[in-house]
């Protein structure tokens, strides 16, 4: 039984979903962190790949760029293929003054300006939020490696390249955290799934100061850090 945008059988995907947004890194994942892995599906380039995680069960799935893409594949994962647990791991860039480059941030809840907070319930704007389990194993997991984590809202948006940025001082007050592109559509997956979910970002770059030089290699470092976070946040 494959799905219109996933190609495989419902036990090919195991209950717990690691979610970069780009499909190179879900394959690094399966290849560096993984055993027994197998690729299962593999529709418009996003592959999905099944294997173990120090034993396990857990399928490596990119989300592609944005709230459109993240759900189509967080909705046909979370009520077609039995997965109770989407973990995304990604980057954001820092709003607030209390965040730098390099942290981490655990989205606890996303504001935003897509019309998944909205659209189900008219009349209410929907409270998106992440799973209280696994953002606690998360942040757990990220300051016992040593990072500096930060717990709070993020904005999702709907535009990398926004003519609107005068939203982004408000958004400043409030303690938003930081801005990325995917939480939202996520949390309401989960939401509308009766499933769990959460975002582990790290601040790319910050809106404040500009975009950080990370090299390669410190990027790879940071990545795996959060990744660590995110596989505390499946197993807990
Ligand atoms: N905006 C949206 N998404 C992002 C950003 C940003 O500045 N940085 C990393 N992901």
């Amino acid at each position: 039984m494959a799905t219109p945008h996933i190609a495989c059988e419902p036990g090919d995907i195991a209950p717990l979903v690691i979610m970069p947004g780009d499909p190179k890194r879900a394959e690094r994942i399966a290849k560096t962190r993984m055993d027994d892995v197998r690729l299962v599906s593999d529709v418009r380039g996003i592959a999905a790949w099944t294997g173990t995680v120090d034993g396990v069960p857990m399928t490596a799935m990119a989300s592609g760029m944005g709230v459109p893409s993240l759900s189509i594949y967080a909705t046909e994962l979370f009520s077609q293929y039995g997965v109770r647990r989407i973990c995304r791991v990604g980057t954001c860039g820092g709003i607030s003054s209390k965040v730098a480059v390099r942290d981490v941030i655990v989205a606890s809840s996303a504001h935003t300006n897509s019309s998944v907070a909205t659209l189900d319930i008219p009349g209410v704007s929907l409270s998106l939020a992440a799973s209280y389990d696994m953002l606690r194993a998360a942040v757990e997991s990220a300051r016992d490696a040593g990072r500096t984590v930060h717990v709070g809202a993020v904005f999702t948006s709907d535009f990398f390249y926004s003519s609107r940025t005068d939203v982004i001082p408000g958004l400043d007050r409030l303690g938003t955290l930081g801005v990325e592109m995917e939480a939202a559509g996520l949390y309401a997956c989960a939401l509308a799934n009766d499933a769990e979910a959460l975002a582990v970002l790290t601040v790319s770059d910050h809106l404040k100061d500009g975009s950080a030089d990370l090299s390669a290699d410190e990027r790879e470092t940071l990545f795996q850090g959060a990744l660590e976070a995110a596989v505390a946040a499946l197993k807990a």
